[in-house]
């Protein structure tokens, strides 16, 4: 069992094969944070919570004379408000009479077989394989008679912990939630730490970033109502001198695709504390007396191994436990042909199949129709909502169509931006009050289109039912489901005035229940997903998609950034990757080379492909799927930095058994007449020999890795290499 309860020293330990994690219910029945990091086997922590009498730092009353318990010095599992603990806090509740505190204390816990499950948000889930235990701690507030239930599943074999929140109301007057984190982690010695986060913008999604932490909160959050360009949901705290290789590192992967908040506060005494949740930022939201309300998913994981440690942790447990889709596992993903940067919305049936024709010569398996096929959408400024085919550009239907792109035996696939409306739609002119408008304001425009409330029944099932029918009315293999913009204007005609406060999580509710009733009952789709390239990149998402559009840039120099920042915590294999025209001097090979990281498929007018070049294409093809098995189920290493300078770009996937690696190289900057240079191989075997390409060089593992392979130096500019490496034996 992965948790044990001493009721001696009166402490719960959650146990992974190399992490604990600890927690007493200490004096007074606060529930205190002892230790996480490296296994401590049975040890009590307790010793390491010194109490003093700190000046400014409120005891509880309970505490009568004793002045030397704070919960402002004390380190806690789910920080509170008005209890004396100036930190922040991971609730902020207005009780029925006006108050603002909750004083939970510690007043059950239970310990189950199985991981938790959450009603109303996605989560990750157990496997057979792979199974979890459950811990549920309640804190009551006596007064108030509001309960916290924290929830914590240990999945032991993977090394990972994950948290939830739960608040029950069971009073007898609503409250309002004002602030609700789904983890609360402090650190007795937080100095030396530093914090990674995944900052970006349009068309440069995830760049990593590192700071020192100082004396003040540190925040990383969005308010655009998705989780965003600007920033992920993800963070690592680690060791100031934690590496690629080496170093403690924790991560904390928030399985939601809204607002959210990560707060990082180093305090007076040099602890550390770290929220993560929904973000507070006009978020109200009212508990009547027996609801409930339920906090996102926060993945935990710690590691010494450094950030590559860190990132085979969550690749090996986002690849298995938290998209059901067949695509995961079942069926290879194929080769796709996207239609956005071949022809933009300027496209008929005749064009998309020729360009079909001439794909197939490539090698590819699915032609994707992108955006431009339904109602009245020439470009970008209308049709959003209207989703029926437009036969004035689809002049054989749908059916037709694809019946033709069948018969060249290749699959089709389909692009939505359900959750938009234009105002130039039949929608629009039907349910004007179904976009989020605040009234007697105009809306804020983005892209030209406004955003649909999710939130309203009647709207989800408006899209349930429309993309239900063009589903079901032809043999589609593939949807790519896309959201062009952040959220503004945060109203609901559905909702009373004093409980617009709510909007924002309901939106993401009511698109949670669509994507979960279109999927599932799609089961044989693959999804994927976008948000303007990779604008809500997040573990939510990728419960629902297999695979996510990692930005609408496909310069394949700026996506070696694009795919070293997105790989810190999402597996290769979720990541969309196509060869594009952009990157006009750069050879179609380098441009292969780097979209098979990830999902690999194209992006351009194949028919303005010469006969030279669809053969280089088809070959691609072929090695992506040679290389499949390596790519998506192997461990995958980051083996430069591309944001520090340097010549070359280089990754590699290794096969678990060690016995394959794809060695991927690209020379980004030529020196003239520089030195050799050479790349070292990471998770190899040592003592294994290695083939190289097939051919007569051998090398064994040991010298791979420490001495490296010499990457040849008289080549073009943008040179890329892939060596495959094989074991002799
Ligand atoms: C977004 C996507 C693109 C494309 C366009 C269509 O920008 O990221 O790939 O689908 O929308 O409008």
């Amino acid at each position: 069992m992965g948790i044990v309860f001493n009721s001696t020293a009166n402490t719960i330990t959650l146990h992974t094969r190399n992490t604990s994690y600890q927690m007493k219910i200490g004096n007074l029945d606060y529930l205190l944070h002892l230790y996480y990091g490296s296994s401590i086997c049975d040890a009590d922590m307790s010793y390491q919570i010194m109490q003093y009498d700190r000046g400014f730092s409120g005891n509880p009353y309970e505490s009568r004379n004793e002045r030397t318990f704070s919960l402002d010095a004390q380190p806690q599992e789910f920080s509170t408000q008005q209890q004396g603990d100036f930190r922040t806090p991971s609730i902020e509740i207005v009780n029925g009479d006006g108050s603002y505190s909750f004083h939970g204390k510690a007043a059950a816990h239970k310990i189950t077989k199985g991981k938790y499950k959450l009603d109303t948000l996605p989560s990750t889930f157990d496997t057979e394989a792979d199974t979890a235990d459950t811990l549920e701690v309640t804190l009551l507030d006596a007064v108030t008679n509001i309960e916290v239930a924290l929830l914590y599943s240990v999945f032991e074999e993977a090394d990972i912990i994950t948290r939830a929140v739960r608040v029950k109301n069971l009073g007898n007057a609503p409250v309002h939630l004002k602030k609700i984190m789904s983890v609360c982690l402090d650190f007795l010695n937080g100095a030396g730490m530093d914090l990674v986060s995944l900052p970006g913008r349009y068309g440069q999604e995830r760049q990593v970033e590192r700071q020192h932490m100082t004396h003040h909160i540190h925040t990383i959050g969005s308010v655009r109502g998705s989780s965003s360009h600007q920033q992920n949901p993800f963070v690592v705290l680690c060791d100031r001198d934690a590496t690629e290789d080496y170093g403690k590192c924790y991560g904390f992967s928030l399985v939601y695709s809204g607002n959210f908040l990560a707060e990082i506060e180093l305090d007076q005494y040099d602890q550390l504390r770290l929220v993560m949740g929904i973000h507070p930022k006009q978020f109200v939201y009212e508990l009547k007396p027996g609801e409930v309300f339920e906090g996102p998913e926060v993945v935990m994981a710690f590691t010494e191994h450094g950030f590559t440690g860190l990132s085979h942790l969550y690749h090996d447990f986002y690849r298995t436990n938290l998209c059901k889709s067949k695509f995961v596992t079942e069926v290879k993903r194929p080769v796709l042909i996207n239609s956005w940067e071949a022809a933009f919305m300027d496209f008929d049936d005749v064009k998309l199949v020729n360009i079909a024709k001439a794909a197939k010569n490539m090698g590819v398996d699915l032609l994707v129709m992108d955006d431009g096929w339904f109602g009245k959408r020439d470009d970008d400024n209308s049709g959003l909502g209207d989703w029926f085919v437009n036969e004035d550009k689809i002049r054989c239907g749908l059916h037709k169509l694809v019946e033709q792109i069948n018969a060249l035996d290749m699959k089709f696939g389909i692009w939505f931006e359900p959750e938009m409306v234009s105002e130039d739609s039949d929608l629009y002119r039907a349910h004007p009050d179904w976009a989020m408008q605040i009234p007697g304001r105009p809306a804020v425009r983005s892209r030209n289109q406004l955003a649909l409330d999710m939130s309203r029944k009647d709207v989800q099932d408006y899209l349930i039912e429309k993309v239900t029918a063009i589903l079901d009315g032809a043999d589609i293999y593939y949807v790519k489901w896309d959201i062009n913009r952040s959220l503004t204007d945060i109203w609901s005609n559905e909702l009373p005035g004093e409980r617009q406060g709510e909007v924002y999580h309901r939106c993401l509710l009511g698109l949670y229940r669509v994507m979960d009733e279109i999927i599932t009952t799609h089961p044989d789709i693959l999804f994927e997903g976008c948000s303007g390239g990779g604008g809500r990149y997040d573990p939510a998402m990728l419960h629902y998609y297999p695979q996510y559009w990692v930005s609408d840039n496909n310069n394949p120099i700026d996506r070696l950034k694009l795919h070293y920042g997105t790989s810190f915590v999402y597996p290769t294999c979720t990541m969309g990757a196509h060869i594009s025209d952009s990157g006009k001097f750069i050879p179609l090979e380098t441009k292969a080379v780097v979209a098979m990281c990830g999902t690999f498929g194209y992006e351009l007018d194949a028919t303005h492909l010469s006969k030279k070049q669809q053969n280089i294409c088809r070959k691609q093809s072929s090695l992506f799927r040679k290389y499949y098995h390596i790519t998506f189920k192997g461990d995958y290493y980051r083996l430069t930095n591309p944001f520090e300078p340097g010549n070359m770009t280089a990754w590699m996937h290794v096969t678990k058994n060690k016995k394959e690696a794809l060695l991927s190289v690209v020379v980004t900057n030529l020196t003239c007449n520089g030195p050799q240079e050479y790349i070292k191989a990471k998770g190899l075997k040592p003592d294994a020999l290695y083939r190289v390409n097939g051919g007569d060089e051998v090398h064994s593992g040991a010298a791979l890795m420490n001495a490296g392979l010499p990457i040849p130096r008289e080549v073009p500019e943008y040179s890329a290499f892939q060596f495959h490496l094989t074991t002799t034996r």
